[in-house]
Protein backbone atom coordinates (compact mmCIF):
# COMPACT_ATOMS: atom_id res chain seq x y z
CA UNK A 1 0.00 0.00 0.00
CA UNK A 2 1.30 3.39 -0.83
CA UNK A 3 -0.13 6.72 1.35
CA UNK A 4 0.75 10.00 0.08
CA UNK A 5 0.06 13.21 2.96
CA UNK A 6 -0.06 16.20 1.48
CA UNK A 7 0.49 18.68 4.58
CA UNK A 8 0.91 22.17 5.63
CA UNK A 9 2.97 20.87 8.97
CA UNK A 10 4.52 17.78 7.91
CA UNK A 11 6.85 17.99 11.29
CA UNK A 12 3.49 17.10 12.37
CA UNK A 13 3.47 13.73 10.56
CA UNK A 14 7.24 13.12 10.94
CA UNK A 15 7.34 11.65 13.94
CA UNK A 16 4.54 8.87 13.74
CA UNK A 17 5.56 7.92 10.33
CA UNK A 18 9.76 7.11 11.98
CA UNK A 19 8.17 5.81 15.24
CA UNK A 20 5.64 2.74 15.89
CA UNK A 21 3.67 1.01 14.38
CA UNK A 22 3.31 2.66 10.74
CA UNK A 23 7.02 2.63 10.69
CA UNK A 24 7.12 -0.77 11.88
CA UNK A 25 4.90 -1.36 8.53
CA UNK A 26 7.21 0.99 6.69
CA UNK A 27 10.04 -0.76 7.10
CA UNK A 28 8.85 -4.27 6.56
CA UNK A 29 7.97 -3.26 2.98
CA UNK A 30 4.40 -3.39 3.70
CA UNK A 31 4.04 0.46 3.06
CA UNK A 32 4.91 3.21 1.47
CA UNK A 33 4.16 6.87 3.13
CA UNK A 34 5.36 9.67 1.36
CA UNK A 35 4.91 13.53 2.76
CA UNK A 36 4.35 16.26 0.45
CA UNK A 37 5.12 19.75 1.87
CA UNK A 38 2.69 21.84 0.51
CA UNK A 39 4.97 24.95 0.77
CA UNK A 40 7.36 22.57 -1.82
CA UNK A 41 4.62 23.43 -4.29
CA UNK A 42 3.82 27.16 -3.61
CA UNK A 43 5.22 30.10 -5.81
CA UNK A 44 7.15 33.31 -5.32
CA UNK A 45 9.98 34.09 -2.87
CA UNK A 46 7.59 33.77 0.24
CA UNK A 47 6.09 30.71 -0.85
CA UNK A 48 2.32 31.55 -0.07
CA UNK A 49 0.10 28.97 0.98
CA UNK A 50 -2.53 30.25 2.63
CA UNK A 51 -4.82 33.79 2.00
CA UNK A 52 -7.88 35.33 3.40
CA UNK A 53 -11.36 34.25 2.64
CA UNK A 54 -13.44 35.69 -0.31
CA UNK A 55 -16.40 37.48 1.29
CA UNK A 56 -14.51 38.14 4.44
CA UNK A 57 -14.68 36.22 7.98
CA UNK A 58 -12.22 34.93 9.94
CA UNK A 59 -9.63 32.36 9.62
CA UNK A 60 -7.20 31.58 6.88
CA UNK A 61 -7.96 29.31 3.73
CA UNK A 62 -5.10 27.35 2.08
CA UNK A 63 -4.82 28.28 -1.35
CA UNK A 64 -5.49 26.14 -4.26
CA UNK A 65 -2.67 26.39 -6.63
CA UNK A 66 -0.32 24.24 -4.27
CA UNK A 67 -2.80 21.40 -3.81
CA UNK A 68 -3.44 21.61 -7.59
CA UNK A 69 0.11 21.52 -8.80
CA UNK A 70 1.12 18.38 -5.89
CA UNK A 71 -2.09 16.24 -6.87
CA UNK A 72 -1.44 16.61 -10.58
CA UNK A 73 2.40 16.04 -10.12
CA UNK A 74 1.29 12.81 -8.31
CA UNK A 75 -1.68 11.44 -10.43
CA UNK A 76 0.74 11.90 -13.53
CA UNK A 77 2.82 8.77 -12.05
CA UNK A 78 0.51 6.43 -11.04
CA UNK A 79 -3.51 6.21 -11.01
CA UNK A 80 -4.75 6.43 -7.42
CA UNK A 81 -7.95 4.75 -5.64
CA UNK A 82 -9.22 7.27 -3.52
CA UNK A 83 -8.07 11.21 -3.08
CA UNK A 84 -9.47 11.91 0.68
CA UNK A 85 -9.96 15.16 2.45
CA UNK A 86 -9.69 15.08 6.12
CA UNK A 87 -12.92 17.46 6.95
CA UNK A 88 -15.21 17.65 10.27
CA UNK A 89 -18.30 17.08 7.31
CA UNK A 90 -17.12 14.33 6.34
CA UNK A 91 -18.20 10.59 6.89
CA UNK A 92 -17.11 9.42 10.11
CA UNK A 93 -14.37 7.42 10.07
CA UNK A 94 -15.06 3.81 11.66
CA UNK A 95 -13.47 0.00 11.47
CA UNK A 96 -15.32 -1.06 8.88
CA UNK A 97 -14.04 1.67 7.10
CA UNK A 98 -10.68 1.13 7.92
CA UNK A 99 -10.99 -2.67 7.22
CA UNK A 100 -12.43 -2.05 3.68
CA UNK A 101 -9.93 0.88 2.75
CA UNK A 102 -7.23 -1.55 4.05
CA UNK A 103 -7.80 -3.46 0.62
CA UNK A 104 -7.36 -0.43 -1.21
CA UNK A 105 -3.70 0.18 -2.67
CA UNK A 106 -2.62 3.68 -2.75
CA UNK A 107 -4.43 7.33 -1.76
CA UNK A 108 -3.70 10.87 -1.19
CA UNK A 109 -4.55 12.25 1.58
CA UNK A 110 -5.01 15.94 2.06
CA UNK A 111 -4.80 17.52 5.51
CA UNK A 112 -6.12 21.01 6.24
CA UNK A 113 -5.77 23.77 8.28
CA UNK A 114 -6.78 26.74 9.36
CA UNK A 115 -10.13 27.39 8.58
CA UNK A 116 -9.82 24.65 6.02
CA UNK A 117 -9.24 24.55 2.76
CA UNK A 118 -10.10 26.43 -0.97
CA UNK A 119 -13.39 24.24 -2.21
CA UNK A 120 -12.08 24.16 -5.59
CA UNK A 121 -9.53 21.41 -4.50
CA UNK A 122 -12.32 19.08 -3.10
CA UNK A 123 -14.51 19.72 -6.19
CA UNK A 124 -11.74 18.81 -8.77
CA UNK A 125 -9.87 16.14 -7.14
CA UNK A 126 -11.12 14.81 -3.23
CA UNK A 127 -13.23 11.19 -4.04
CA UNK A 128 -14.10 10.89 -0.48
CA UNK A 129 -14.49 13.23 2.24
CA UNK A 130 -13.44 11.60 6.25
CA UNK A 131 -14.23 13.24 9.01
CA UNK A 132 -12.45 11.07 12.45
CA UNK A 133 -15.76 12.20 14.94
CA UNK A 134 -18.19 15.19 15.60
CA UNK A 135 -15.57 17.84 16.80
CA UNK A 136 -13.27 19.99 15.08
CA UNK A 137 -9.49 19.67 15.46
CA UNK A 138 -6.45 22.23 14.49
CA UNK A 139 -5.29 20.56 11.47
CA UNK A 140 -6.02 17.30 9.35
CA UNK A 141 -2.81 16.02 10.22
CA UNK A 142 -3.97 14.33 12.95
CA UNK A 143 -7.16 12.83 11.27
CA UNK A 144 -4.13 11.82 8.20
CA UNK A 145 -2.22 9.85 11.34
CA UNK A 146 -5.35 7.89 12.77
CA UNK A 147 -6.49 6.60 9.61
CA UNK A 148 -2.99 5.76 8.71
CA UNK A 149 -1.83 3.66 11.69
CA UNK A 150 -5.65 2.24 11.30
CA UNK A 151 -4.82 0.67 8.26
CA UNK A 152 -1.40 -0.31 8.61
CA UNK A 153 -2.55 -2.54 11.57
CA UNK A 154 -4.66 -4.63 9.60
CA UNK A 155 -2.19 -5.08 6.45
CA UNK A 156 -0.96 -8.37 6.87
CA UNK A 157 1.89 -9.11 8.16
CA UNK A 158 2.48 -5.71 10.35
CA UNK A 159 1.40 -6.90 13.43
CA UNK A 160 3.27 -9.47 15.23
CA UNK A 161 0.21 -11.64 15.84
CA UNK A 162 -2.05 -10.82 13.14
CA UNK A 163 -4.93 -12.48 14.97
CA UNK A 164 -4.93 -9.78 17.50
CA UNK A 165 -6.28 -7.26 14.67
CA UNK A 166 -8.80 -9.55 13.68
CA UNK A 167 -9.98 -9.97 17.76
CA UNK A 168 -10.25 -6.39 18.09
CA UNK A 169 -13.27 -4.45 19.39
CA UNK A 170 -15.69 -3.11 16.42
CA UNK A 171 -14.02 -6.04 14.28
CA UNK A 172 -17.81 -7.44 14.95
CA UNK A 173 -21.19 -6.18 15.89
CA UNK A 174 -21.58 -8.58 18.55
CA UNK A 175 -18.53 -8.60 20.64
CA UNK A 176 -15.80 -6.25 22.49
CA UNK A 177 -12.33 -7.21 23.32
CA UNK A 178 -13.20 -7.85 27.13
CA UNK A 179 -11.14 -6.77 29.83
CA UNK A 180 -7.69 -8.10 29.90
CA UNK A 181 -5.21 -8.40 32.52
CA UNK A 182 -1.36 -8.82 32.71
CA UNK A 183 1.33 -9.45 35.58
CA UNK A 184 1.26 -8.91 38.33
CA UNK A 185 -1.58 -11.62 39.91
CA UNK A 186 -2.15 -9.00 42.29
CA UNK A 187 -1.55 -4.79 42.52
CA UNK A 188 -3.10 -2.38 44.09
CA UNK A 189 -5.22 -4.21 46.17
CA UNK A 190 -6.54 -5.80 42.75
CA UNK A 191 -6.46 -9.37 41.67
CA UNK A 192 -7.00 -10.80 38.28
CA UNK A 193 -10.35 -12.87 37.73
CA UNK A 194 -9.45 -16.18 39.20
CA UNK A 195 -11.18 -17.87 36.20
CA UNK A 196 -8.21 -16.29 33.94
CA UNK A 197 -5.52 -17.89 36.11
CA UNK A 198 -7.63 -21.54 35.90
CA UNK A 199 -6.13 -22.66 32.69
CA UNK A 200 -10.09 -24.11 32.01
CA UNK A 201 -9.85 -22.74 28.12
CA UNK A 202 -13.36 -23.38 27.59
CA UNK A 203 -14.62 -21.29 30.53
CA UNK A 204 -12.40 -18.58 30.31
CA UNK A 205 -13.95 -18.34 26.86
CA UNK A 206 -17.16 -18.08 28.40
CA UNK A 207 -15.95 -15.70 31.05
CA UNK A 208 -14.74 -13.60 27.99
CA UNK A 209 -17.50 -13.68 25.68
CA UNK A 210 -20.17 -12.76 29.06
CA UNK A 211 -17.51 -9.67 29.89
CA UNK A 212 -17.09 -8.59 26.30
CA UNK A 213 -21.17 -8.20 26.20
CA UNK A 214 -20.94 -6.48 29.08
CA UNK A 215 -18.67 -3.64 27.31
CA UNK A 216 -20.83 -3.70 24.57
CA UNK A 217 -23.93 -2.75 26.52
CA UNK A 218 -21.93 -0.39 28.45
CA UNK A 219 -20.80 1.23 25.46
CA UNK A 220 -24.27 1.17 23.55
CA UNK A 221 -26.16 2.45 26.13
CA UNK A 222 -23.45 5.66 26.84
CA UNK A 223 -23.33 6.34 23.27
CA UNK A 224 -27.34 6.01 22.46
CA UNK A 225 -26.99 8.73 25.18
CA UNK A 226 -24.90 10.52 23.68
CA UNK A 227 -26.06 10.92 20.13
CA UNK A 228 -29.73 12.72 22.12
CA UNK A 229 -27.20 15.13 23.56
CA UNK A 230 -28.35 18.49 21.23
CA UNK A 231 -25.28 20.14 19.52
C1 LIG B 1 -9.81 24.08 12.23
S1 LIG B 1 -10.24 22.85 11.07
C2 LIG B 1 -11.35 23.72 9.99
C3 LIG B 1 -12.78 23.51 10.34
C4 LIG B 1 -13.74 24.15 9.36
N1 LIG B 1 -13.62 25.58 9.40
C5 LIG B 1 -15.17 23.75 9.71
O1 LIG B 1 -15.75 24.38 10.61
O2 LIG B 1 -15.67 22.79 9.13
C6 LIG B 1 -8.78 22.67 10.10
C7 LIG B 1 -8.64 21.33 9.41
O3 LIG B 1 -8.61 20.28 10.37
C8 LIG B 1 -9.14 19.10 9.81
N2 LIG B 1 -10.21 18.60 10.70
C9 LIG B 1 -10.79 19.27 11.71
N3 LIG B 1 -11.69 18.52 12.34
C10 LIG B 1 -11.69 17.32 11.73
C11 LIG B 1 -12.42 16.11 11.91
N4 LIG B 1 -13.34 15.99 12.84
N5 LIG B 1 -12.13 15.08 11.09
C12 LIG B 1 -11.20 15.18 10.12
N6 LIG B 1 -10.49 16.31 9.90
C13 LIG B 1 -10.73 17.37 10.68
C14 LIG B 1 -9.62 19.43 8.41
O4 LIG B 1 -8.67 19.02 7.47
C15 LIG B 1 -9.75 20.94 8.46
O5 LIG B 1 -9.57 21.55 7.20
Amino acid sequence: MRIDIISANPEILESTITNGLISRAVKKGLLEVLLHNLRDHAEGNYRQIDDEPYGGGSGMILKPEPFFRCIELLQGERKYDDIIYFSPQGKIFNQKAANRYSLKNNFILICGHYKGIDERVIERFVTKEISIGEYVISCGDIAAIIFTDALARLIPGVLNDSESALTDTFQTTEMFDPPQYTRPEIFADMSVPEILLSGNHSEIQKWREKKSEEKLNKYTEINFRNKKDKF
